[in-house]
């Protein structure tokens, strides 16, 4: 039932255009204003203000291969979202736009469902797609 409701809404994201308060985003709208500064277009961690960092920005295509194959959902939420408690040392700025609009509920794979807004969860998604091997 959880895995219906999330792909619903997923499904949901990718063919029908987020309401007007959201400004038609997508997903790979959002990573481009919010996460390809810093980790690239291509999220491969070579964006243009990665070499001003102290911390070189992640390779987010290689977050399943770097867990085994399997992609870490629960950590990359909690990475842009503080869902289990924030990790690393804060480079990454504050998201809250896209955690304006609807919350859908979420399981981050702790059997836990969570109140989540949905573009994180769209993006979160997207990241998926982006995996290479
Ligand atoms: C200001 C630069 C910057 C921006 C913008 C940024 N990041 Fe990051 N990100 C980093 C850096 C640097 C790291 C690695 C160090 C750390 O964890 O703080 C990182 C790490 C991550 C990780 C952890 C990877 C792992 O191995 O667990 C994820 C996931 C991530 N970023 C996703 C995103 C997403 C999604 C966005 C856009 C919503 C985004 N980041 C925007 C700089 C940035």
């Amino acid at each position: 039932m959880r895995v219906l409701i999330l792909a619903a809404a997923l499904g949901l994201t990718a063919c029908v255009p987020f309401g007007p308060k959201e400004a038609n985003t997508t997903p790979a709208m959002d990573f481009a204003d919010y996460c390809a500064g810093c980790h690239g277009a291509g999220g491969k961690g070579d964006g243009p203000a990665a070499s001003g960092l102290a911390k070189k920005p992640a390779d987010l295509t290689r977050l399943a291969a770097r867990n085994h194959g399997a992609f870490p959902t629960t950590r990359v939420m909690a990475q842009i979202w503080g869902y289990t408690g924030k990790k690393g040392d804060g480079v990454m700025p504050d998201f809250s736009p896209l955690m304006q609009g609807e919350m859908v509920p979420f399981d981050g794979g702790d059997g836990i469902e969570t109140p989540t807004p949905i573009r994180l969860v769209a993006l979160a998604q997207y990241l998926e797609t982006i995996q290479r091997k």
